[in-house]
């Protein structure tokens, strides 16, 4: 069933385990997600950001939408990195049910005003919404704590903005980078500072930049042909830790493009002679399933719905 942010986040904060939100842009991601979290009984979020909007507008996101109506566990469709309000606005129109805005770049002052704006609206339509405060970026663990002070997100000022904005949920910076390059060895994730978020508030937490890179999924990737430098992600163990403290939503967008493309490498390296689609993309379906598969097991989501 086709359900708010909200409904899928407030449980698991509680229950204390996450729900993948993972990025589609195209109908073979949204089967890989949907059809995966239909097999594990767990409730899934499937986001587009506004590229995948532009890529694959309306029809993309009734995709998503008649994939999530006909599922029997609960499916929200966020919009990932709303840049205005304009923006939700549009995605509303679309048929989503949960939105972020992310003004995260603007003073804390101007952040408040825009996500207010945002939650205004959005709530009068029965949408939920996701807001961020603090910049993302991998930081080196031994930085000092005014250096990581800079730009992760500050315990106070998160009571403070979320008490001004009314958000639904609050994506906090914590260390963690997008793409598939985030730091060396284990990426540092600020434990200490979910914790302290988490004593603090009371609504889901949202980490973004949570792929895990898995050493498997790049080894399959330089195999096949593919040129990929020191990748790395956020490793299993951290991610269960912060889902104790108060994340609830946790991004991952990396992890399936890197696994839609090992699979349409293998088959064109494996069996050159291969034009059919299905066989193409029906190979990048299934590693992508196997991605979401363990994400939801490393997360905890498995059979909550
Ligand atoms: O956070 C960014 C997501 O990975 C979406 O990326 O804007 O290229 O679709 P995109
Ligand atoms: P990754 O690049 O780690 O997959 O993060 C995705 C994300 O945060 C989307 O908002
Ligand atoms: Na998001
Ligand atoms: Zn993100």
């Amino acid at each position: 069933m086709l359900v708010t942010g909200k409904d899928i986040l407030v449980p698991a904060r509680a229950g204390k385990y996450g729900v993948g939100a993972f990025n589609t842009n195209n109908m073979e991601i949204t089967q890989a997600i949907i059809h995966t979290a239909e097999k594990l009984r767990s409730p899934v979020i499937v986001q587009m950001s506004e590229g995948a909007i532009k890529y694959g507008g309306q029809d993309l996101a009734n995709i998503v939408k008649d994939l999530a109506t006909r599922a029997t566990v609960p499916v929200a469709l966020h919009l990932d990195h709303g840049s205005s309000y304009e923006s939700c606005l549009k995605a509303i129109k679309m048929g989503f049910t949960s939105v972020m805005i992310d003004a995260s770049h603007h003073p804390f002052e101007e952040n408040v005003a825009e996500t207010r704006r945002v939650v205004e609206a959005a709530h009068i339509m029965g949408i939920s919404v996701e807001a961020e405060l603090g910049r993302l970026g991998g930081i080196e663990e031994h930085i000092v704590v005014d250096e990581k002070d800079a730009f992760l997100t500050d315990p106070e000022e998160a009571v403070q903005f979320i008490e001004q904005t009314g958000t639904d949920y609050l994506a906090i910076a914590i260390g963690t980078s997008h793409g598939a390059y985030k730091g060396k060895g284990r990426p540092y994730i600020d434990q200490a500072r979910i914790a302290r978020i988490g004593e603090l508030t009371t609504i889901p937490l949202v980490a973004h930049g949570s792929s895990g890179v898995p050493a498997e999924i790049t080894r399959r990737f330089r195999e096949a042909g593919g040129e990929i430098g020191d990748a790395v992600g956020i490793a299993d163990d951290d991610l269960r830790e912060a889902c104790q403290h108060g994340i609830a939503k946790v991004n991952v967008d990396t992890d399936l493009r890197l696994a839609s493309t090992v699979g349409i490498r293998e088959v064109l390296k494996n069996t050159p002679k291969e034009f059919d689609p299905r066989k193409i993309f029906g190979l990048a379906r299934e590693v992508m399933s196997q991605i979401v598969e363990h994400k939801m097991g490393v997360l905890g989501s498995v059979g909550k719905a």
